[in-house]
């Protein structure tokens, strides 16, 4: 492994622990990340002995002499240098007791540090003493697990599970990052463990959520994590998608299978997690109002009811509540419009309301119609993308005519007010509508003197006044 520790720091590392006779090591996710050639911005260095002094020491022969950060009290120490985090401890061995994640630390050799961590391909450590430099020390077999691409815990799974439950999504997260296996003994305490998860808290679950989704195919995760129970636990809306009825012959389709194919469509052309979460909500109110009518299934305003879920939804998972939520709120509303739209013509002013309504995140929702067009029948699905597509171009030829998004239309509300001398009133509103509906019709052009004309004709000819 020698010539793989190419950051300058290890030789300094190696230089005072050949003066000191330390036994040092790097060790967890950056030698496991360094085996896979994957990139990785946080080493973590492991002592057996003083964790801060090998720090502060460290620190010290580093140009610029950058700060170190002590923990005392959890005996760590961290430094950062040229955009990498550096992580010091000493060896500990840990207990836990049953209700807490918080064990009670002692120290120990390296053995007891590879026992303690979550995974086997995060328990590898190479060595950095002079004598037996880059020697990789893999006791759980953990370069075997990354050939044959299997998650496996370095000790019996439920004492890890148990000790540390957030290592249950941790387990599936790295599953479905790197696309490995569990290892069958695994998985089974994944499932026998799964109610350990209420000890940990919302936002770290969250934080392992979002790294599922944010992979390059979330739907693996999501499937583990509804196999082993986890997602009935975490996330009972969407295990609330599953299934398929049949009444008089007539089924309608599996929304969570539908909707982890969206979410695996739109994680193609996004990494925008927020609009990877409009995918995941879109659909999430059909088991709400799903009826059976003489005309087969209906979920009807499925779209007005989403939205109205997200806000709990998000407390609960302790997601944002801000311009990020209004967000998914705005797209899962106006999920279906750009597909109703070219059932029928494309014409400039459905395009134009469209534009309007949708402002900012026109383009993502185009996206995310695009990523919903799930059907088997591939002749289907070519011709509604065809036809998205027009939409698309549709949209940018009316934006540059028209100029819609983010649009406030030509007449204010005190224009309004100014010219028929009238105090702040409904009829104001009902002008103002008016002209808006006018514009985003076509019937009049999108300029002052038109809008301007339109109010005096539409006060008159309605007797507003
Ligand atoms: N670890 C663990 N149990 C946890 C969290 C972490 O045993 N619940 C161990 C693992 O050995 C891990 C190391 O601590 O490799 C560092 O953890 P962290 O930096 O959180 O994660 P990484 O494995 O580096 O991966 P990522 O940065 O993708 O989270």
């Amino acid at each position: 492994m020698k010539d793989k520790l190419t950051l300058p720091i290890f030789d300094i590392i190696k230089t005072l622990a050949g003066k000191a006779d330390l036994q040092v090591y790097v060790i967890g996710g950056y030698v496991r990340d360094l085996i896979m050639k994957r990139p990785s911005k946080d080493v973590d260095i492991v002592i057996i002995g003083n964790g801060i002094k090998l720090a502060e020491a460290v620190a010290k022969e580093l140009p610029g002499k950058p700060k170190v950060t002590v923990f005392k009290r959890f005996g760590t120490a961290m430094f950062k240098y040229k955009g990498v985090e550096y992580e010091f401890v000493g060896a500990r061995k840990e207990s836990y007791s049953k209700d807490s994640r918080k064990p009670a630390v002692e120290e120990g050799t390296l053995e007891d540090d590879q026992n303690r961590r979550d995974l086997t391909v995060n328990a590898l450590a190479i060595s950095l003493h002079p004598e037996t430099y880059g020697k990789l020390l893999d006791p759980f077999e953990g370069l075997e697990d990354i050939r044959n691409k299997i998650i496996r815990t370095p000790l019996d799974p439920d004492i890890t599970f148990s000790d540390d439950p957030l290592r249950m999504m941790r387990a599936v997260r790295f599953a479905c990052q790197l696309n490995y296996e569990i290892f069958q003994r695994t998985f089974r305490a994944l499932k026998e463990n799964k109610d350990r998860i209420k000890i940990i808290s919302q936002e770290r679950i969250s934080d392992e959520l979002n790294k599922i989704i944010l992979s390059d195919k979330p739907s693996r995760g999501f499937k583990i994590l509804d196999s082993v129970g986890l997602l009935e636990y975490i996330f009972p809306e969407f295990v609330a998608l599953k299934g398929v009825e049949t009444r008089n012959g007539l089924s309608h389709k599996d929304n969570f299978l539908h909707t982890l194919q969206v979410l695996d469509n739109i994680s193609e052309k996004t990494d925008n997690l927020w609009l990877r979460w409009a995918a995941i909500l879109h659909d999430i109110a059909k088991p709400a109002v799903k009826r059976f009518t003489e005309n087969g299934w209906t979920f009807h305003s499925h779209e007005f009811v989403g939205k109205k879920m997200i806000p709990e939804i998000f407390k609960k998972m302790r997601l944002p509540m801000n311009e990020k939520m209004a967000y998914v709120q705005k797209l899962v509303l106006l999920h279906l419009r750009p597909i109703a739209l070219v059932k029928e013509e494309v014409t400039d002013s459905a395009v134009r309301r469209l534009l309007f309504e949708a402002g900012d995140t026109a383009d993502d929702l185009m996206t995310l119609a695009e990523a919903d067009i799930t059907s088997k029948n591939e002749r289907k699905v070519k011709l509604f993308l065809k036809n998205l597509k027009k939409v698309r171009q549709k949209m940018i030829e009316v934006e540059e005519k028209d100029k819609i998004r983010n649009w406030q239309p030509p007449i204010t509300g005190e224009l309004i007010m100014k010219t028929f001398n009238l105090k702040p009133s409904k009829q104001i509103g009902i002008i103002k509508d008016a002209i808006r509906e006018a514009i985003l019709d076509g019937k009049i052009p999108n300029d002052y003197d038109a809008a301007y004309e339109y109010m005096l004709k539409y006060v008159k000819e309605n007797k507003l006044l």
